[in-house]
């Protein structure tokens, strides 16, 4: 009984370290990301064309915005039809920002808030706002330029 008991546990001990060395290896992999959900998009994005796509038009939401945190990106969208783009990382210590909401690029760390038609600073503690990046915006599809 003690034998068999005795094997068993060693089975497990060894189950369990192959999957805590899978699980982080996984963690390594979307360590950059920062997110999580998006595994399946991320491969297809990255390995994509190269040039940047980030996503259809439509997942803006107007008054609104997405953050890929692949590239490091967010797309708002002020006014319909109209789409801006900035670095996701904030300006105060570097975190990537968490959300877009309220008329504002949201960073989790210390609650500083980004307008989203020009990324300037909305509330600190963040002093200079986020940095524009070039998008371009063809067939409803949008890119990096
Ligand atoms: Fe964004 Fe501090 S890093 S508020």
């Amino acid at each position: 009984m003690t034998v068999l008991q005795g094997a068993g546990g060693a089975t497990s001990r060894r189950a369990f370290v192959a999957a805590a060395g899978a699980s982080g290896l996984a963690v390594a992999l979307a360590a950059c990301g920062g997110s999580d959900g998006s595994s399946s998009s991320r491969s297809a994005r990255s390995s994509g064309d190269g040039g940047g796509t980030l996503g259809p038009t439509s997942e803006i939401p107007e008054g609104g915005g997405k953050i890929f945190t692949d590239e490091k990106v967010v797309v708002t969208q002020p006014r319909k039809g109209e789409f801006k783009a900035f670095t996701s990382t904030c300006t105060h210590a570097g975190c990537q920002v968490g959300s877009v909401g309220g008329g504002t690029i949201n960073c989790p760390c210390h609650g500083s808030k980004f307008s989203i038609e020009d990324g300037s600073v909305k509330a600190p503690p963040a002093s200079s706002a986020l940095e524009e990046r070039k998008i371009e915006v063809k067939g409803g599809s949008i890119r990096l330029a």
